[in-house]
């Protein structure tokens, strides 16, 4: 386990080529195990949570390996439904196994998913679309037993447009007998992604990006090629992190359409921010202005930057408001920019009132989780004298490599083992 040595101070200038989205990827390497054939995946990004979600496949019996810059998964040995939970545990997002070893074994045995600690995260709107599907699920002693002889498409109406459930019942969907509809489903970008890759194996997905999403259940799917979308949540930590610094940042691989809430908000807080030829560029002022905003499923804007902005907010010229309403307990990085000075007030835990100072001072601060660690570096990048971020693991399971991407604009950053 290592660290980040920060010291703040310098403006951010450059051009940056954004890796592919950590929550694109995941479930579509649980998708691979569908087609009992290949997937070659490019724009993977190389990171921790890959890894680990590597390692399940090559548990449940795939063999996956790295060619040309993708990774290649061959699912056609594939011989287990189950994943042991010390996999499990590493990562909240092998939930989406469920979905696919239902669709590919009729089984699926795996324990409560772990990741980031960020208060109650439920999975009954996951069972409850798999339930309606055929599928019958004994919860027990922590772990999740299910089977289903046949999936047959249902009608699943979500009482929340979750994430999560709405792969999971797209991979149990994809193989059914006949129809399925999602309605609530989740808008995300990744959902879209996830589908792009099942209709390239010759699934029938349609509407993913959209609240109603038909899949029409097709006998069998067949290898395929798919590039990973790039990563929102990164390219949005990275124009935060620059426009902290005063700095004038070109981002590549990037989709202006997807961070459109994100552009908004640097907008409104001063920043300069315009899309030419599939580019993104920012140029942010001397002092932000304050904003408001509050986190809401995808178009709004996303709880995953929620800390980042708390962070930028924390030295903008004002009183700036922050609602978090998709976690209920996504605050952990408050106490620790509160020690680098920043001033910020917490209402019934879920709305923040951060009162901007002209400059944060340095100091050691852990980290928590994965977003609320690239927080505490944005924060120490802005920051008098040194940072020290502890431990580095949350941020490496998100970012390739943050420590490389800031110092190529100018930063002062190091990880230290
Ligand atoms: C995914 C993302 C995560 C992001 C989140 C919201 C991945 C790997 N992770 O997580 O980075 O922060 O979307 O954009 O893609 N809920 C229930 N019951 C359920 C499922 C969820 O009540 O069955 C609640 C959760 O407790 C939470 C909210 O719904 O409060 C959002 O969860 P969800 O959209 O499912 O997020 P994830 O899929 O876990």
């Amino acid at each position: 386990m290592g660290k980040y040595h920060v010291s703040g101070g310098r403006r951010l200038a450059g051009e940056l080529a954004i890796q592919g989205g950590k929550n694109a990827v995941l479930p579509i390497l649980a998708a691979s195990v569908l087609n009992s054939g290949e997937s070659f995946l490019t724009n993977c990004p190389n990171i921790s949570d890959t890894r680990y979600t590597v390692k399940i496949l090559e548990e449940i019996g795939c063999k996956v390996t790295r060619e040309d810059g993708g990774l290649l998964v061959n699912s056609n040995a594939a011989d287990t439904f189950e994943i042991s939970e010390t996999l499990v545990r590493k990562m909240r997002s092998s939930i989406v196994f469920l979905g696919s070893l239902l669709g590919r074994f009729g089984a699926a045995k795996i324990s409560y998913p772990g990741g980031c600690v960020l208060g109650l995260r439920p999975i009954d709107q996951h069972l409850k679309g798999l339930r309606l599907l055929g599928a019958q699920i004994d919860d027990h002693q922590g772990f999740l037993n299910c089977k289903a002889e046949r999936l047959v498409g249902a009608d699943i109406a979500l009482d929340f447009p979750s994430v999560g459930a709405t792969q999971n019942i797209i991979l149990a969907a994809v193989l059914a007998d006949g129809t399925t509809t999602i309605t609530n489903a989740a808008k995300e970008p990744e959902i879209a992604d996830l589908a792009r890759f099942l209709n390239s194996m010759g699934a029938d997905v349609r509407g993913a990006g959209k609240a109603t999403i038909e899949i029409h259940g097709v006998p069998r799917l067949h290898s395929a090629e798919h590039r990973i979308m790039p990563d929102r949540i990164v390219a949005g930590t990275y124009l935060a992190a620059a426009a902290m610094t005063n700095g004038e940042l070109v981002l590549t691989n990037v989709s202006g359409d997807n961070i459109r809430p994100v552009v908004a908000k640097l907008t409104e807080a001063g920043c300069t921010v315009t899309e030419s030829g599939g580019g993104i560029r920012m140029t942010a002022p001397p002092r932000l202005r304050p904003i408001s905003l509050k986190t809401q499923p995808h178009p709004g804007f996303p709880t995953d930057l929620q800390p980042q902005f708390t962070a930028m907010t924390s030295i903008a010229d004002g009183m700036s408001i922050i609602e978090e309403t998709v976690f209920e307990a996504r605050n952990n990085h408050i106490p620790e920019l509160r020690r680098m000075g920043a001033d910020i007030l917490q209402v019934n835990g879920k709305t923040s009132v951060i009162q901007g100072v002209p400059q944060l001072c340095g100091s050691n601060v852990v980290s928590h989780d994965l977003r609320g660690g690239a927080a505490l570096i944005l924060a120490g990048l802005a920051a008098k004298g040194k940072t020290v971020v502890d431990p580095s693991e949350h941020v490496m399971r998100g970012y390739e490599s943050i420590e490389n991407d800031l110092a190529a604009l100018g930063a002062d950053i190091a990880f230290v083992e």
